[in-house]
């Protein structure tokens, strides 16, 4: 295993990038203002897996400001920024993150922070706290999760074998999902695939799998640069929303022989299969932004064609039945895998509401159960308010007469 990447890399193009996304990460530097001088992390020991990129390095400079010692990996093997992470080796955090990594040495790096003993261990889809619960890991005081799918499984760990420490769903907290899922991943994702792809959206079938938060956004942008959007869901409610926002809605089934682009939004697996793959058009670009690698069957294209051509830099063409499928980041997480990620602004947000949770845990880990908790309400506000102070817009207030009115019967 190679122990670390970033001495390699340069160290001084990812303090550029932590810089530049620090500068648009307001949110962050108030939190850091205002908590600094309390080192209220002194003496904790964190250990992180979220995919390292530039916002993250502020997040984690952030931690290490406020008085923690950390040790990070990547929450996916593709999705590490080398620099940025030669940048955080640089700066005393351990950092097991490189580009490219394979399986046994992405479970190394996952293993080497969780033998770092960790107190607080912040995740990206839950697999430090999968491991660490199944290892019954002493020492842990708690942990935050940071996406849907992470806390998809901790609420089934919860339920089949209980929590070892408590745990907070940042995901969950509105300050995240209606912002970083929606806006983040909505233009992250169609950021990704220009540059892997480079091909024109407008006039082009978008099919997007899953009308959720990930759904709603990709949807929009892919609309907003006039692709024809389809949605295929599986909840009705979901499927009624996208119909009066507008949107086709179909089974996947009845679209596979019409979609340019598919691009799966979904955290379930095995979405876009067989069935619908032999149906495809010649050239079919799939995609796929839900956190693991499991919504197209890429086995089966592997299956089809054993030496798919590397067309361009994250496209691989497969030969199947004299067409070619075009599959974008081996279907991993594309704004990660292809482009930089949610931009800085909406990474704020998501970040604060981390910080914020791992105060959380370092003050009350005492007086909590072992169970998921959601980010407090006043915590979300106060999300929001940091938020908007940054950006500089004012707020009206209600006048004594309106708060009379709100509170008359
Ligand atoms: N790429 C990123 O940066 C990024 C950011 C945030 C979340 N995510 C991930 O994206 C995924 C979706 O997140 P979300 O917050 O939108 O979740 P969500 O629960 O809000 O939405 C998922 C939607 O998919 C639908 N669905 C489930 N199975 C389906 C199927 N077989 N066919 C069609 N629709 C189906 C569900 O009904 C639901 O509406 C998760 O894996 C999450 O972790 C990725």
């Amino acid at each position: 295993m190679r122990s670390n990447i970033a001495k390699t890399a340069s160290t001084a193009r990812g303090e550029l990038s932590f810089l530049w996304a620090h500068d648009h990460m307001g949110i962050i530097s108030k939190i850091k203002e205002k908590y600094m001088s309390r080192q209220p992390l002194a003496g904790y020991k964190l250990g992180f897996c979220l995919h390292i990129t530039k916002e993250t390095a502020v997040l984690l400079m952030a931690a290490k400001d406020l008085g923690a010692r950390i040790t990070a990996c990547s929450a996916n093997p593709l999705s590490t920024q080398d620099d940025v992470a030669a940048f955080l080796s640089n700066q005393g955090i351990s950092i097991y993150a490189w580009q490219g990594q394979n399986e046994k040495e992405f479970n190394e790096c996952l293993r080497k922070v969780i033998s770092s003993d960790p107190q607080i261990l912040t995740d990206d889809g839950a697999e430090l706290h999968v491991r660490a619960n199944s290892l019954r890991r002493k020492g842990i005081i708690g942990g935050t999760e940071e996406t849907t799918t992470g806390i998809t499984r901790l609420r089934a760990l919860q339920i089949k074998k209980g929590l070892i420490y408590p745990v907070v769903g940042v995901n969950d907290a509105p300050t995240k999902y209606l912002f970083d899922n929606r806006f983040g991943t909505g233009q992250s994702t169609l950021d990704g695939l220009m540059r892997a792809t480079g091909i024109l959206v407008a006039g082009k079938r978008v099919v997007v799998c899953g009308y959720g938060w990930v759904g709603k956004g990709v949807a929009t942008r892919a609309r907003g640069m006039g692709g024809i959007v389809t949605i295929t869901e599986i909840d009705p409610i979901k499927a009624l929303e996208a119909c009066m926002d507008g949107y086709d809605v179909k089974r996947l089934a009845d679209v596979a022989d019409s979609g340019d682009i598919f691009i799966t939004c979904t955290g379930q697996t095995n979405v876009i299969r067989k069935e619908h793959i032999v149906k495809m058009k010649p050239g079919v670009i799939l995609a796929n932004t839900g956190h693991f690698d499991v919504e197209i069957d890429v086995k089966y294209l592997y299956e089809q064609d054993t030496n798919p051509l590397p067309v361009r830099e994250n496209v691989d063409a497969f030969y199947i039945q004299d067409r070619k499928i075009y599959l974008v980041c081996k279907g991993r997480v594309i704004n990660l895998v292809s482009g930089e990620g949610h931009p800085p602004e909406v990474m704020s947000l998501s970040f604060a509401n981390q910080i914020f949770s791992i105060l959380f845990i370092a003050k009350y880990h005492d007086k909590l159960r072992n169970r998921l908790y959601k980010v407090p309400n006043h915590v979300n506000n106060t999300v929001a308010r940091y938020c908007i102070e940054a950006m500089k817009i004012k707020l009206d207030s209600l006048t004594r007469i309106q708060k009379a009115y709100k509170n008359s019967v």
